[in-house]
C-alpha cells in the first residue's frame, strides 16, 4: 500500500519533544525521516528518565518511531559537507535547536535556500522572532506559563498551574506539522519551499483562545458568570483560574463518585447541557427541577450551581464512576469517567482503534505507545520501533556515494 507521504524525504534535526513529535507523525504517514544526531550522544531523551539501564528511554522511543538515525557532527567541515548533501536531496528539514544554534553552525535560512530552494524548513522556538524573549531556551512548562495556560489553570486559591498535557511541546509539533504539510502543498503550486516557524508560546496561546475570549468579555462586562467565582467573589482585571469549570456555554464540574475517599480517580465530569436540562434533572432524581423557576434556566441555576453539583454528588455517592456514566448516558448527559493512565493503558477500545499500540523495539522488546490519533479511511499507520543511535549512518553515507574506506575514515575521525 502506498502511504500518503511516501517519497517525502525529511531531515529530522530535532530533539526532546516538540520537533520529534512532528517528524514522528510525518514518518507514520510514510515520509522517509532521517534523524541526525550528535555522534556518541544523540537526542538527550535517549538517556533521560531511563527505566532500563543502558537502553534508549521510553521518552525517546515514544517520540521517534518509524525513523532512521544517523550520527553526524555537523560542526566539523566534513560533517557540514554531508549535511549540505542531505539538504540538497531533501524535501523537508525540521529543527528545534536553541535560538541561533543552526545559524552558528552555518545553516542560516538564506544558506538553506541557496542549497535547496524547494526545501520546506520547519523550525520551533520558544518565542517568535518579534518577542522580547526570542533569545530564551524554552521547555514545556515555560511555554505554558508564557502562553496563557498556567495563569488560567488551577484553583483560585492556588498558584498558576501546569497542565499535564504537552501543550508546549507535542502541541507545537502538531502545529508545525500542519505548517509543513501546507508548505508542501504550496510548493506544488509555486515550485518553491519556504520557512515554517512555530513558537511554543503561540501554539499554547492558540489552544487558550477561549481564555482570550474571556479576557475581552471580562473587560466588557466586569464578571464572568460561568466561572466558579461568580457571583460571590469580585473579579480582578484578568481572567482568573477557573478550576474545573466548563469554559464553554455549558457549566460542568468534576464530581465525586463512590470510593473517592481511597481512589484518586473515582470521579466523573458532569456537564449540564442547557437543552437537555429536563432529562438531566430526571436522571439525577429531581424531575421537579425542570419546571421550578429557581432551576429551570441556566441563568436561574448559575448563582447556586455549586449547590446543584453538591446535590448531584449526593446522587452519585452510592454509584461508581462507571455505573454513574451507564445511567447518565441513557439521559444523554455529556459526561465521562475520570480515567487513570492505568485504565487508559489497558483500555481495549483504545487498543482496537490503534490509539494505543504495542510496539516491538530492538533490544527493549514490547512496549506501549500512542498511535495515530487521526484515523484515515484508506490506510492505518503501522507504528514500528525507534532507531538505535546511528543505526543507519553507513547506509545513508553509502547512499550519498561514500565508499567503505571513506566511511571507515569518517568513523575514525568521529565525524559520524
Ligand atoms: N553536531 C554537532 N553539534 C550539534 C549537533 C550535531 N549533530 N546537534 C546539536 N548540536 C549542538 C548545537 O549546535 C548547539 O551548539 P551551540 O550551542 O554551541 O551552538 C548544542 O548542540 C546544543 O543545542 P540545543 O540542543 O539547542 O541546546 P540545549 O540542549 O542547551 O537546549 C532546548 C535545549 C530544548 C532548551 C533548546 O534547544 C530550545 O530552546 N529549543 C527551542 C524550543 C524547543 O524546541 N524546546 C523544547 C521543546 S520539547
Amino acid at each position: 500500500m502506498v502511504l500518503p507521504l511516501e517519497g517525502i524525504k525529511v531531515i529530522d534535526f530535532t530533539g526532546v519533544q516538540a520537533g520529534p513529535a512532528c517528524t514522528q507523525m510525518l514518518a507514520w504517514y510514510g515520509a522517509d525521516v532521517l534523524k541526525v544526531e550528535r555522534p556518541g550522544v544523540g537526542d538527550v531523551t535517549r538517556h533521560q528518565l531511563q527505566d532500563i539501564p543502558n537502553l534508549d528511554a521510553l521518552y525517546f522511543t515514544m517520540l521517534n518511531s518509524n525513523k532512521k538515525s544517523m550520527e553526524l557532527d555537523t560542526k566539523t567541515a566534513e560533517g557540514k559537507k554531508i549535511l549540505e548533501q542531505l539538504i540538497r536531496g531533501a524535501d523537508v528539514l525540521v529543527e528545534n535547536f536553541a535560538p541561533g544554534a543552526l545559524d552558528r553552525m552555518g545553516f542560516t535560512w538564506e544558506r538553506i535556500q541557496e542549497l535547496n530552494p524547494r526545501l520546506v524548513f520547519g523550525s520551533v522556538k520558544g518565542f517568535s522572532e518579534e518577542s522580547p524573549y526570542a533569545d530564551l531556551k524554552v521547555y514545556e512548562n515555560v511555554a505554558q506559563c508564557a502562553g496563557g495556560a498556567a495563569s488560567t489553570t488551577g484553583f483560585w486559591d492556588g498558584p498558576p498551574t501546569i497542565s499535564a498535557a504537552a501543550l508546549g511541546d507535542s502541541n507545537t509539533g502538531m502545529h508545525l506539522l500542519i505548517g509543513i504539510l501546507t508548505a508542501l502543498l504550496h510548493r506544488e503550486k509555486t515550485g518553491k519551499g519556504q520557512k515554517v516557524a512555530v513558537s511554543m508560546q503561540d501554539a499554547v496561546l492558540n489552544l487558550c483562545r477561549v481564555k482570550l475570549r474571556d479576557q475581552e468579555r471580562l473587560e466588557h462586562v466586569g464578571y464572568l458568570e460561568e466561572y466558579p467565582q461568580y457571583p460571590k467573589t469580585p473579579f480582578g482585571d484578568a481572567v482568573p483560574r477557573g478550576g474545573n469549570a466548563g469554559g464553554g456555554g455549558q457549566p460542568g464540574w468534576v464530581l465525586k463518585c463512590k470510593g473517592w475517599e481511597s481512589d484518586p480517580n473515582a470521579y466523573i465530569y458532569f456537564t449540564i447541557q442547557e437543552q437537555n436540562w429536563p432529562r438531566t434533572a430526571e436522571a439525577i432524581g429531581h424531575p421537579e427541577w425542570a419546571k421550578d423557576p429557581a432551576y429551570a434556566t441556566a441563568r436561574a441555576r448559575q448563582p447556586h450551581i455549586f449547590d446543584i453539583f453538591a446535590e448531584i454528588e449526593r446522587w452519585l455517592a452510592d454509584k461508581t464512576k462507571h455505573e454513574a456514566v451507564e445511567i447518565l448516558r441513557k439521559y444523554e448527559v455529556p459526561c465521562a469517567p475520570v480515567l487513570s493512565m492505568k485504565e487508559i493503558a489497558y483500555d481495549p477500545a483504545l487498543r482496537a482503534s490503534g490509539s494505543i499500540v504495542e510496539v516491538d523495539q530492538e533490544k527493549r522488546g514490547k512496549y506501549l505507545t500512542v498511535g495515530s490519533p487521526v484515523k484515515f479511511s484508506s490506510f492505518k499507520p503501522d507504528i514500528t520501533g525507534a532507531p538505535l543511535l546511528g543505526e543507519h549512518t553507513d547506509e545513508v553515507l553509502a547512499g550519498l556515494g561514500y565508499g567503505a574506506d571513506a566511511i571507515a575514515r569518517l568513523h575514525k575521525d568521529k565525524v559520524v
